[in-house]
């Protein structure tokens, strides 16, 4: 791989351009997460004491205090090294998970591999996970995977799928043939573990049964947040070229149903992360309550940092965990897997997704939302 060449310099500017198009664009998805179909059943004779309520939960071989990670975002260009130092000091405050960015620019060009390992650097015991797309695996296999793990010493590695964005994008390169295979010769060499990450489009039960046995987690990176398409779209406007992106605004399966989709396919089996559109700790109580192990959040955390500063965000994020923590004991949850065994109701346009996918909605809704399994492909 050309190392300090042209190639860096363009992925390293295209991380910056995406940075400031995330930050002064409106580039969230036009269609929702759908978690406002989703009602918890509230408890009013909860039989427990909040202080008794743990939020915390284990992922990766780490036990983070509240189950949120800041999604991957960052990295690759020298001003976005200082936004991950703050990054890894908001998460080490409140000991929560921290994802990188794509490692890609960190490997082509070693003048800013600093922007990554930083990340490690200050929170040297903390939840991390390393990032690389599943496109550049395919050109440097299980090699380029252990030096991304390696450059940040990371807990697990987040291999991310964006085949949208590479579709709309100036530059993308949207060959996503043996995609499969390549995760599986990854999954097999690595001895951390191995997460599916998609990027605003989602995870359909389809896509979870076929690679469920080959990885260790699934970030479900659904539809409803910041949509990938709408930033290309931003940038090839900024470009002067047609914006190609704007047609898939609303493409993709929204969290609330990716999270439902991948838990229906694989069952307790993976680490499910729900992310995309979260934006408050109800959404977070409401990812939880559908099966996932944790959720993420990348937008709302990067302009909250950028617009109020490590503390305007730890606060934020406080805000967001004390949240969760009364929705656990509106539902009489002790912990984090408790949730997903409260009663919920689905209503409108998620239960009409669950229907036409042939989900049996009153046994998800009463049942551990961990363990239902209702696709068998
Ligand atoms: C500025 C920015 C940069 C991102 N860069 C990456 C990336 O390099 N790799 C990746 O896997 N996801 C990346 N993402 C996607 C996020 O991890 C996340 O999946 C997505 O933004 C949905 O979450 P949100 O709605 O909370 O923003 C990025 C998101 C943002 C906002």
């Amino acid at each position: 791989m050309a190392r300090g060449s042209s190639r860096g310099s363009d992925t390293r500017e295209r991380k910056w351009e995406h940075i400031l198009a995330c930050v002064w664009e409106d580039v969230e998805a036009e269609i929702s997460p759908m978690f406002e179909d989703v009602r918890i059943i509230h408890r009013a004779l909860p039989e427990l004491d909040i202080s008794d309520v743990d939020t915390s939960v284990e992922v990766f071989g780490k036990r983070i205090s509240f189950p949120l990670i800041i999604a991957g975002m960052t990295g690759g260009h020298p001003k976005t090294g200082e936004i991950n130092r703050r990054l890894a000091i908001i998460a080490r405050k409140l000991n929560i998970g921290l994802g990188v960015g794509s490692q890609r620019a960190g490997v082509e060009d070693p003048d800013v591999r600093w922007t990554f390992e930083i990340v490690r650097e200050e929170y040297p015991d903390g939840l991390v996970l390393a990032n690389i797309g599943l496109p550049q695996l395919r050109e440097g296999g299980p090699d380029l995977a252990q030096e991304v793990v390696d450059m940040v010493d990371a807990d697990a590695l987040a291999v991310h799928v964006n085949v949208l964005q590479e579709a709309v994008q100036l530059e993308g390169e949207a060959d996503a043939a043996g995609f499969i295979e390549v995760l599986e010769e990854v999954s097999e060499a690595l001895d951390v573990p191995v997460v599916l990450k998609e990027t605003g489009a989602g995870v359909s039960a389809e896509d979870a049964k076929a690679v469920g046995d080959l990885v260790d987690g699934i970030d479900v990176g659904g539809a409803g947040g910041t949509n990938w398409a709408v930033v290309e779209a931003v940038r090839s406007k900024a470009h002067g070229e047609t914006p190609l992106g704007y047609a898939f605004s609303s493409w993709g399966i929204p969290t609330a149903a990716s999270i439902l989709e991948v838990r229906g396919a694989l069952g307790g089996g993976p680490v499910v992360i729900g992310t995309g559109g979260v934006r408050t700790g109800m959404d977070v109580a409401k990812a939880l309550a559908l099966g996932s192990d944790c959720a993420g959040m990348a937008l709302p955390v990067l302009r909250k940092l950028l617009a109020e500063g490590i503390h305007g965000c730890v606060r934020f994020l406080r805000a967001l965990a004390k949240e969760v923590k009364i929705a656990m004991l509106l539902t009489g949850s002790k912990n984090v897997k408790d949730m997903a065994k409260s009663p919920i109701v689905i209503c409108g346009s998620l239960r009409e997704w669950l229907e036409s996918r042939g989900a049996p909605i009153n046994k998800i809704c009463r049942g551990d939302r961990r363990e239902v399994t209702w696709f068998d492909g």
